[in-house]
């Protein structure tokens, strides 16, 4: 995903721009660039691929005096991966860098183009510099036409503007895309970052810019707006100086700050890929989609639960016949594969070892393959016909989090991408898509409801997590992640399976963890929590309905969609299983006897 730097000051700018862009390397990108503005003269070096290359680019450049100057790592989404769409995109005398997506950006460029201004790019941040130096013919003032300028980009972004007319001056604005300003104790050096990892070691002090917040920087200070009002003294708060704890961003493992960090992740899953009315995915251009009767999606662990709810939304929502396989299983059964079904591999890592030996399997059959990864590059994304990055960020905890949520959301979009659902149908789908990063924010509230729970489940002789139809594979992830990082016995049961056996294991020793969505089959699943529940098990229940048969009850929010109602409670059971955890005094993001990517099989 996109990376955003900037720095004003005396001390070499490439240096200090390239070394924040190698700290934001691991949200991935396919291309970088940096322009420098010293006196009157610009320097501006762009690359494709790796930083190294940018880096070799720029060899032989370095600023003797002060300068100004922004650099961007890019995930493409709005045009191919080319030198010419990287990042800083340059006006007549201005360069800019953004993240996010500006929405109105064929309106804006369409309004541009009519005066006569010719796009280099295909990309919809080179209206933002157009747009400025067009405001500047009626503005003179440069903070005038900027601010007029963002007042008409609709949609995320988070974007830094350098221009000869101001030169000693970074122009920013934040809108649904994250920044920071920072500076230090030297007098006017101030530092631009899309995270802090960018800034950690240069500077000491960091403003987390609001959405909506603008304004301007130079050695003179520091003007910030928001909605047309001076903020004056902006609370700056420390940085922490250490890079691990700083990685960790206050939380006290990184499975907290990954569960955290959902939101902000699945709101980059979506980007770019949802119109009004249909999903759009620009990696499966030239695929088509109407030649596959079947889908098999092979995967291992929490990706094979993705993997099962996606099962449901296939055949939902796209109306095709779907199979799912652990792919360590479908390894050594000598499979039928039909050359009519669409491959698909779910993983993480792109790497795991039975997941990638599947993905050679279908290829040498002659099947069309897909993989839904989280990592470029990898052994999976390489060998694949067709990829798809769910775009989640480096996910250091063992147990996965976001990479599920990504994986669910990217596999939901994908399942609209194949189905011919009615327009209205469609339009209320990408709705609710559109709500995910609100619905999977962590209140305080909710977290410490968590942490309190937690100390009554931390013995017994086992968990039952269940649910129905899509909150089944819900089940089993929640019982995956209790299981490795607790080291607790938890399984995942489909709520309607156990009168044909487990059930005999009801007692008040053992805790059964309830999904209740009001959505979806709630009479069903309740009846089968009273079967629990009158054999005197455990019961905590996870509804937004009052259920009066449980010992615990955790209240969700009364969603209108299904899915909202997965992902709310799929945040509570990775919170509980990760209080559980800490309780018990277990290494969370280590967990034992597991690791990270399994590239044996
Ligand atoms: O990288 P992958 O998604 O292919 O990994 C698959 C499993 O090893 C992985 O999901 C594992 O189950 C995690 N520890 C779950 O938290």
């Amino acid at each position: 995903m996109c990376g955003i730097v900037g720095y004003i000051g005396q001390n070499p700018s490439k240096k200090i721009l390239l070394d924040g862009l190698k700290e934001l390397e691991y949200r991935g990108y396919d291309s970088a660039g940096i322009a420098v503005l010293e006196g009157d003269d610009f320097s501006i070096y762009k690359a494709l691929g790796k930083l190294h290359n940018l880096e070799e680019k720029a060899h032989d450049f370095e600023t003797h005096d002060f300068a100004i100057g922004i650099g961007h790592t890019r995930w493409a989404t709005h045009g191919k991966p080319t030198e010419l769409n990287a990042h800083p995109h340059l006006g007549q005398f201005s360069y800019v860098v953004h993240n996010g997506i500006i929405e109105n950006y064929q309106e804006l460029k369409s309004m541009l183009q009519s005066k006569g201004v010719t796009f280099l790019s295909q990309t919809d941040t080179e209206v933002i510099v157009h747009l400025f130096e067009h405001m500047l013919l009626t503005h003179k003032e440069p903070s005038e036409a900027f601010a007029r300028t963002i007042e008409q980009l609709h949609g995320a972004y988070a974007t830094l503007l350098i221009t000869k007319q101001s030169p000693d001056t970074i122009y920013f604005a934040k809108h649904g895309s994250p920044m920071i300003l920072a500076k230090n104790a030297t007098h006017g050096e101030y530092f631009f970052g899309s995270s802090d990892a960018a800034l950690i070691g240069k500077a000491t002090q960091a403003y987390y810019l609001e959405d909506g917040d603008y304004g301007y920087v130079s050695p003179q200070g520091i003007v910030l707006k928001h909605a047309n009002r001076t903020i004056e003294n902006p609370a700056f708060t420390t940085l922490p100086s250490d890079r691990l704890s700083a990685q960790k961003e206050g939380f006290r493992y990184f499975m907290e700050k990954e569960i955290y960090e959902q939101s902000t992740v699945l709101a980059d899953t979506l980007m770019g890929r949802l119109r009004d009315d249909s999903v759009y995915f620009e990696e499966l251009a030239g695929l088509d989609t109407r030649r596959f009767s079947q889908i098999k999606l092979v995967a291992c662990g929490t990706s094979y639960h993705s993997a099962l709810t996606a099962s449901y939304l296939f055949e939902r929502l796209a109306k095709i016949h779907t199979t799912v396989e652990v792919a360590s299983e479908l390894r050594y059964r000598e499979p039928l594969l039909d050359k009519n079904a669409l491959f698909i591999v779910i993983s993480q890592s792109g790497e795991t070892a039975d997941t990638l030996e599947t993905l050679k399997m279908a290829k040498a059959a002659g099947l069309t393959t897909l993989v839904v990864c989280n990592v470029d590059n990898s052994s999976m994304v390489r060998l694949a016909d067709y990829a798809i990055l769910t775009r989640a960020g480096i996910e250091k905890g063992v147990a996965s989090t976001k990479a599920f949520a990504t994986q669910v959301t990217v596999l939901w979009m994908l399942s609209l991408f194949l189905s011919a659902l009615p327009k209205e149908r469609m339009q209320a789908e990408i709705a609710t898509l559109r709500q995910l990063p609100e619905t999977t924010k962590v209140s305080d509230t909710l977290h410490e409801k968590l942490k309190r729970l937690s100390k009554r489940y931390l013995y017994g002789h086992g968990f039952f997590f269940i649910g129905r139809d899509l909150f089944y594979p819900l089940a089993l992830e929640g019982a995956l992640k209790l299981k490795e990082i607790s080291y607790l016995h938890a399984e995942g049961y489909p709520a309607g399976e156990m009168k044909h056996g487990p059930i005999a294991l009801a007692d008040p020793e053992l805790i059964t963890i309830a999904l209740m969505p009001q959505t979806l089959l709630y009479e069903k699943t309740k009846s089968n929590v009273e079967e629990l529940s009158a054999r005197d098990a455990t019961i905590c229940a996870i509804s937004p309905l009052e259920f009066d048969k449980s010992d615990d009850f955790i209240r969700t929010h009364a969603h209108a969609h299904p899915m909202l109602e997965f992902f709310e409670m799929m945040v509570i059971l990775q919170l509980l299983a990760m209080e559980i955890s800490i309780r018990l005094g277990n290494d969370v993001d280590m967990p034992r006897n597991l690791a990270k990517s399994v590239t044996v099989e």
